[in-house]
C-alpha cells in the first residue's frame, strides 16, 4: 500500500498508530538534531520529524530533500510538543522511521505556498505548480463540488443530462466563432459552438422534454474579469414551460446552490426588475444591488437653469449621492474624475456637490448656478448635511448611464459597498427585442433570434420594432451576469417574421436557420430554457476577482494559453492537408 493515509486526516486520537504517508515536500527545517519536514498533499499538510539520535542516516536522508520532491514515509504518529492551531493536523507530527524518495524535483520557480512570490504570468506557465497550492485547489474542488450539486438537483427535476456536438455550423449572430477547418471537406469550416442553443431546442422537437448539459462553449470576443473564450455553461431547456415555470425551476436551483456550498438559505422569492427600470436607477442590465446609490435623473433641474452649457447641451443628466463623502479632498475628486476620464469609460468630466453642515450646497459649477437651483439639486437627490452629490451628462443618454454606473460601481468599492460574503440576487426581466447595431446599421436581437417577443408587443413587431420587449431573463447577483435564457419561438411564421426584422433574406434564413426552421414544422412543442455561467458562479462563491482563478487551465487576457504556448503555428504539411494558405502577417 503507498499510503494509509492522507496527509490532512490524522488527528491526535490517531497519535501511537504506525502510519505511511505520501506527498510533496513543501519545506524542510532543521533545528539543532532534528529536522522537521511538511509534508502536502490534495489533503492537507503533515509534519515529519526526523531525529539524527534515533536515526543519523534516516536524518541525513531527510536532510537532502529538496522543495517538491515526492516522498514516502513510515512512521508513528505522535503529540506535538508546539501545537499549529492554524492546521487540522497541527496537534500531531510523525515520528518517521522510512524514508522512500519516489522522484525528485527541480525547484519550483516559485513558492507553493497560499501567499506565493510567483506573479501572474509564472504561474499561469506553471499552472500544475499553481494547482497544488491549497487557494487555487480549494476553488477547484468547489467546482467540482458544484456541478455535483447541479446535477443532483436537475436529475431530481427530471432533467436529462445529453451531449451536444462540439463540431456544428457557423452561425452569424452573437459573439465571433472560433471555427475549425475541415480536411475531408476542402474549404469548409465547422465552428465551436457560442452556445448549444439551437441543439437544446431541436432536442426539444424532438420530445426530450428536460434537458441539460455542463458544457463547454467557445466566444471569440474581447477578454475581461469575468470572459474567458471558453467557458463552462450549465446549459438547460424544458418543453411545455412558460416564464415563470423556467424562472421557479432556476432560481430553485439557485437556491439549492447557495444552501449546499455556502449554507445561506434564500427563503424569499429573488426580487425582478424591468429592464428598463435597471437601466434607469443603474445603468447597467447587470444592477449590483448590494448597496443603493441610484441614480436620479436631473435634467428638469440642471438643464437651462443655469448658464453651464454643457448641462444646457446635454441629452441627458444624472447624478448619484455618496453619503458622508462632502469631506473628500480636491485631491480624491481629482482621482475620481480622472477615473470617469479614463479610456475604457470615455466621460468628458465630472461635476461635484457637497451638503455642508449647515445645509448650504457648494459646487464645482457654483459660478453657473444659483443657490435656489442648487438647493433642488440637493431636495431631488435627497441628500443630507455631509453628502456629496456626483453628476454626469452627455449628448448619448444610454453611453451616459453606462459612464455614471462605472461611477458608482468605483464609489462602491471605494465606500466598501461591495461585500464579497454579502449577496444579492435578482431577475431582470422584459428585456427589449431588438438593439440597433451601430456597426452592422441594423437591429440585431438582444438575447438571440429565437427569442419569443412578449405576446402582447408582438402587434408593434411591424410599427415600433425597437419598442417590442421579449420574454427574457437574466440572473444577476452582485453586479455579475450569472445567467440568462429566454422563451423560445416555435410557430415557423412568427420565427420567419424576426429574421427579416434582422435583415435576412428568406434564402439567408434557410441556408443559415434552416435545420431548425424545418425542425419546427413536425410539431415543435412550446418551450424555454436559460444557461447559468458555471465559472461565475464558482467565482462568486469563492469570492474571486476573476474567472480565470476557478479554472483548471485558463487563458490569459490576450487568449492564450501561456503553459501550452497555444495558439501557435502549425506545419506546412497540416496547412496543406487542410488546403489552407496563410495570408502574410504584418507584425
Ligand atoms: P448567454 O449568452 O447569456 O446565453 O450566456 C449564458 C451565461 O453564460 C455566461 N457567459 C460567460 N461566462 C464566461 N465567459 C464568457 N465569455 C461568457 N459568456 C457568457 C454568463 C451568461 O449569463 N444560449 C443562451 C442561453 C439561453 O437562452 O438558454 C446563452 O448562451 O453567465
Amino acid at each position: 500500500m503507498f499510503r494509509t493515509n492522507t496527509c490532512g486526516e490524522l488527528r491526535l486520537s490517531d497519535a501511537g498508530k504506525q502510519v505511511t504517508l505520501a506527498g510533496w515536500v513543501q519545506r524542510t527545517r532543521k533545528m539543532g538534531g532534528m529536522t522537521f519536514v511538511d509534508l502536502r498533499d490534495r489533503y492537507g499538510i503533515t509534519q515529519l520529524v526526523f531525529n539524527e539520535e534515533i536515526n543519523a542516516d534516516l536524518c541525513e536522508k531527510a536532510n537532502k530533500l529538496g522543495r517538491e520532491f515526492v516522498i514516502q514515509v513510515i512512521g508513528t504518529v505522535s503529540e506535538r510538543e508546539s501545537k499549529n492551531k492554524n492546521l487540522p493536523t497541527g496537534e500531531i507530527e510523525i515520528i518517521a522511521s522510512e524514508l522512500n524518495v519516489l522522484n525528485t524535483s527541480l525547484t519550483p520557480p516559485f513558492t507553493i505556498e497560499d501567499n506565493t512570490d510567483g506573479g501572474d504570468d509564472i504561474r499561469m506557465k506553471y499552472r500544475y505548480l499553481d494547482l497544488r497550492r491549497a487557494t487555487v485547489r480549494q476553488n477547484i474542488e468547489l467546482r467540482h463540488r458544484m456541478t455535483m450539486e447541479v446535477r443532483r438537483y436537475l436529475d431530481s427535476k427530471g432533467f436529462l443530462e445529453i451531449e451536444t456536438p462540439m463540431l456544428i455550423g457557423s452561425t452569424p449572430e452573437g459573439a465571433r466563432d472560433f471555427v475549425v477547418p475541415s480536411r475531408m471537406n476542402p474549404g469548409q469550416f465547422y465552428a465551436l459552438p457560442q452556445s448549444p442553443q439551437t441543439l437544446k431546442q431541436l432536442l426539444m422537437v424532438a420530445g426530450m422534454d428536460r434537458y441539460f448539459q455542463i458544457v463547454k462553449c467557445f466566444r471569440d470576443e474581447d477578454l475581461r474579469a469575468d470572459r474567458q473564450p471558453e467557458f463552462t455553461q450549465i446549459d438547460c431547456e424544458m418543453s411545455f414551460v412558460d416564464q415563470e415555470d423556467v424562472i421557479s425551476t432556476f432560481e430553485g436551483m439557485a437556491k439549492h446552490l447557495f444552501k449546499e456550498l455556502r449554507g445561506v438559505e434564500l427563503t424569499e422569492a429573488f426580487p425582478r426588475m424591468p429592464w428598463s427600470e435597471a437601466m434607469r436607477l443603474y445603468g447597467s442590465d447587470k444592477p449590483d444591488t448590494r448597496f443603493g446609490m441610484q441614480f436620479v435623473e436631473l435634467m428638469d433641474v440642471l438643464k437651462d437653469t443655469g448658464e453651464f452649457s454643457v448641462f444646457n447641451d446635454a441629452a441627458y443628466i444624472g447624478g448619484i449621492c455618496a453619503e458622508g463623502c462632502a469631506s473628500y479632498t480636491r485631491k480624491q475628486l481629482d482621482q475620481l474624475t480622472d477615473f470617469v476620464k479614463r479610456s475604457q469609460i470615455g466621460a468628458k468630466g465630472l461635476v461635484y456637490a457637497r451638503v455642508q453642515e449647515d445645509g448650504s450646497v457648494k459646487s464645482s459649477v457654483d459660478k453657473f448656478y444659483s443657490q435656489e437651483v442648487l438647493q433642488n439639486l440637493k431636495e431631488a437627490m435627497q441628500a443630507k448635511p455631509g453628502d456629496l452629490i456626483l453628476i454626469m451628462s452627455g449628448d448619448d443618454a444610454m453611453k451616459t448611464r453606462k459612464q455614471l454606473c462605472e461611477l458608482r460601481l468605483e464609489m462602491g468599492n471605494r465606500l466598501g459597498l461591495r461585500d464579497k460574503n454579502k449577496f444579492s440576487l435578482l431577475w431582470v426581466v422584459d428585456f427589449p427585442m431588438f438593439e440597433w447595431s451601430e456597426e452592422e446599421g441594423r437591429l440585431m436581437a438582444m438575447h438571440h433570434p429565437f427569442t419569443h417577443p412578449k405576446d402582447e408587443d408582438i402587434p408593434l413587431l411591424d410599427t415600433h420594432p425597437e419598442q417590442v420587449r421579449a420574454d427574457a431573463y437574466d440572473m444577476v447577483c452582485n453586479g455579475v451576469e450569472v445567467g440568462g435564457g429566454s422563451i423560445r419561438i416555435f410557430d415557423p411564421e412568427l420565427q420567419d417574421k424576426m429574421f427579416q426584422i434582422l435583415g435576412f433574406t428568406k434564402e439567408k434564413a434557410q441556408e443559415q436557420f434552416g435545420f431548425l426552421m424545418n425542425a419546427f414544422k413536425y410539431g415543435a412543442p412550446p418551450h424555454g430554457g436559460l444557461a447559468y455561467g458555471l465559472d461565475r458562479w464558482v467565482s462568486l462563491f469563492a469570492g474571486l476577482d476573476t474567472i480565470r482563478d476557478c479554472i483548471a487551465f485558463p487563458k490569459n487576457n490576450s487568449g492564450r494559453d501561456v503553459m501550452l504556448d497555444a495558439p501557435s503555428c502549425i506545419d506546412q504539411k497540416q496547412l496543406d492537408e487542410l488546403n489552407l494558405q496563410i495570408a502574410k502577417i504584418e507584425e
